[in-house]
């Protein structure tokens, strides 16, 4: 794993942009797992500004998201997939029908995990997985003791994911208390997991995940199991990880961060 500290939250979202970005202009039929959330925002952002002005080209791109709310039509404001044609998908070249979130509609609710994976293993597989942390230190919705060989399936989402993520709904009740989500097995699988985390209220969770054991209670911390995981934080987000100097130092020195530095 490799932790990546940079100065304030623009700069981390820059970089994990560019990251993501690098990778479609080598691979053009790239296969990306996205996240949803506040954080991400700005990088689906910075990566429409990169589509307008730099003509980054998402038309054989395929994208398959994390999770999605369990009963929010595709039209409603707070479903993930209307969050995504919003921030992402309506504002780039990418083709609708490669982009694909679990159907939060369904009525096989125990067969939806199933379909998922079999539409990512038809896929080729996910090669770069965006990741955030929610503040109970889950990945996608895989909440506290989700199993770490987990696979896409439906789950009951916490108290502490509620309180994050109720602001958004109006009234806050009408946020559904289910959701499906890729398992922690299924996020593993990717070939590559860039996670962003950014401001002061994660830095505990952050450094649980990244520095502490490996533990289904912060199920971020599998990532500790993945052979190619780049961490990108800002310093309010670095503030309790132990081994910053380290982490300063791999990306000033180490070559591979040249041309980002
Ligand atoms: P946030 O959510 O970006 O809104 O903090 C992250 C998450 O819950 O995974």
């Amino acid at each position: 794993m490799e932790v990546v500290i940079r100065p304030t939250e623009a700069d981390a979202v820059r970089l994990t942009a560019a990251i993501l970005a690098d990778d479609l202009r080598k691979n053009p039929e790239m296969v990306f797992g996205l996240a949803t959330g506040a954080t991400m925002e700005a990088v689906y952002a910075e990566l429409t500004r990169l589509h307008r002005e730099e003509g980054l080209d998402f038309s054989t791109a395929k994208t398959f998201n994390l999770d999605e709310y369990i009963g929010l039509p595709a039209d409603d404001k707070n479903s993930y997939r209307y969050y995504m044609n919003k921030h992402l998908f309506n504002n780039i070249n990418i083709k609708m029908a490669n982009t694909h979130l679990p159907n939060g509609m369904t009525d096989d609710i125990k067969g939806e995990g199933a379909r998922y994976e079999a539409a990512i293993k038809a896929a080729g597989g996910v090669d770069l997985q965006l990741l955030g942390i929610g503040q109970d230190g889950h990945i996608g919705f895989n909440e506290p003791l989700s199993s770490l060989a987990s696979r896409t399936r439906d789950k009951s989402l916490t108290p502490a994911t509620f309180r994050q993520n109720s602001i958004y709904f109006d009234p806050p009740e009408s946020m559904p208390l289910r959701a499906f989500t890729m398992g922690v097995g299924t996020i593993l699988d990717a070939r590559k997991l860039v996670m962003l985390v950014t401001g002061e209220r994660k830095a505990d969770i952050l450094a649980k995940a990244v520095e502490g054991p490996v533990s289904s209670m912060v199920t971020a911390s599998a990532i500790q199991f993945h052979n190619n995981v780049t961490v990108i934080v800002d310093e309010a987000a670095a503030s309790k990880l132990q081994g910053k100097e380290y982490y300063y130092w791999n990306f000033n020195h180490a070559p591979e961060w040249e041309k980002y530095r």
